[in-house]
């Protein structure tokens, strides 16, 4: 079976070398590979959640773009659109929304982490937060689920979404697919070296700490600026230079074949100056991204290129999104007129016998819990727990937040028991609650 990939870039800024490495080039080598269909988007509607400013949207969306053409994306094979450009998201998003426990989208990092920045400054806990930071996670399961991803490659800080991804879709497939999976349950896909480019002080390369090297933005210029405030230690020229503890060698690796890196390391371990260094560095990259720069320079001089390439791509994925989402609006009621005895007779909910969980006491004076399937088969055996409260709190949290609170929880899968089952019970749960 083909496997889809599916990625998107918030709109909110340019793009620096640390997304290149770290994003950007893995996604287009990997969308050449064969038996995968990529899917790349900006993701706008997300910008607008973070920008208020309309002039850097469209700034950002336009130079994001080009430079996903300009890094050598091949858009026959692969989906490449603007979110903003898909009606069917919001509309999806909108369905989705509905069987969102507004509990799990209180314990989502982003908003988490608004909260607890206002918090701590003495404000109001939800002083600032839209509801589109609330509601972000929904939004970006819309994005996933709408084209049936398999895996979604991301940063770390956002396996938390995937998982609600997940969630949401089982949920909705439980909900309303009378057996049939609308939703593929997607993966995060999350690539270890990914984010690991350091930037100048040789953090991770970031916006926010302000260490950055620009991918195409200030041309040839600002490139070899940057890597001119790239921190090394003090040795002189003529003294050996520890390469493994340089960031600056991490970085000439990034763009270097093997022999280059040794080359590069054993020069240093000779005494190559570190100007001289930055030199080798600056012209390392630039053979690699001065060609793309041209490229880039080129479609940001004709943007109208780029649109109607977006426009062809839009029409590629509306014409997958909108069959998926006809076939959800008619199985969640909203369907064409006609008489209402034509249409299935409103049966009485079928009371399905549902899972239950179970809390007690051992000999070993230990607290346990257990969510038996209705025909008695153990679906999640916990740990034991020295005081009763803290098994029920998990039952709780696993009754409210479904599959989503699985991840952390101090349990262990019954014998011959798929995480699936284990997800359809809980979700079964959280419907019965609401
Ligand atoms: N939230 C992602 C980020 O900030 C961007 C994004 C939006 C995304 N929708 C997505 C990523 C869907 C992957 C899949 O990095």
């Amino acid at each position: 079976m083909q496997q889809r990939v599916l990625t998107g870039i918030t709109t909110t800024g340019t793009l620096h070398l640390g997304n290149y490495v770290g994003a950007l080039r893995p996604a287009i080598e990997a969308s050449r590979e064969r038996g995968v269909e990529s899917f790349f988007f900006m993701a706008d509607y997300h910008a607008l959640i973070k920008c208020d400013d309309p002039a850097r949207i469209e700034r950002s969306r336009l130079q994001i773009a080009a430079t996903w053409l300009a890094a050598g994306l091949d858009t026959e094979r692969v989906v490449f659109y603007r979110q903003s450009d898909i009606p069917e998201i919001p509309e999806l998003c909108w369905l989705l929304t509905c069987v969102t426990s507004k509990g799990q989208m209180n314990r989502a990092h982003a908003y988490k982490g608004a909260v607890d920045a206002n918090t701590a400054a003495g404000e109001e806990p939800d002083a600032g937060v839209t509801m589109g930071l609330y509601c972000y996670p929904i939004l970006m399961a819309a994005d996933i689920l709408m084209f049936n991803a398999h895996r979604v490659p991301v940063g770390k800080d956002q396996i938390q979404h995937i998982e609600m991804a997940r969630d949401v879709a089982t949920r909705f497939n439980h909900l309303f697919g009378a057996g049939e999976a609308f939703f593929v349950l997607p993966e995060a896909q999350v690539d270890e070296t990914m984010e690991l480019l350091p930037g100048l002080d040789g953090r991770k390369m970031s916006k926010s700490y302000d260490n950055v090297i620009p991918l195409f933005e200030g041309g040839e210029k600002a490139l070899r600026e940057a890597i001119a405030r790239i921190v090394t230690d003090s040795k002189l020229p003529g003294e050996p230079k520890d390469p493994d503890s340089a960031h600056l060698v991490t970085i000439f690796d990034a763009f270097a074949t093997a022999e280059e890196r040794a080359a590069f390391r054993a020069e240093l371990r000779a005494g190559l100056a570190w100007g001289e260094a930055k030199t080798r560095l600056f012209e390392q990259i630039n053979r690699q991204i001065g060609p793309m720069r041209a490229r880039y320079d080129a479609l940001m001089a004709h943007p109208e290129e780029i649109e109607a390439i977006l426009q062809k791509g839009a029409e590629r994925a509306r014409a997958l999104a909108r069959p998926l989402l006809d076939r959800l609006r008619h199985a969640v009621g909203l369907r064409r007129f006609q008489p209402l005895a034509a249409s299935a007779a409103p049966v009485a909910k079928a009371k399905t016998a549902l899972p239950v969980f179970k809390q007690y006491r051992e000999a070993d004076g230990q607290f346990y819990f257990k969510l038996s399937a209705h025909d008695g088969r153990v679906l999640l055996q916990s740990q034991g727990f020295a005081g009763g409260r803290e098994a029920g709190e998990w039952v709780k949290r696993l009754k409210l937040e479904g599959a989503a609170a699985l991840a952390g929880a101090p349990v262990s899968l019954g014998e011959d028991v798929q995480a699936e089952e284990v997800g359809l019970a809980l979700a079964a749960l959280q419907q019965a609650e609401v």
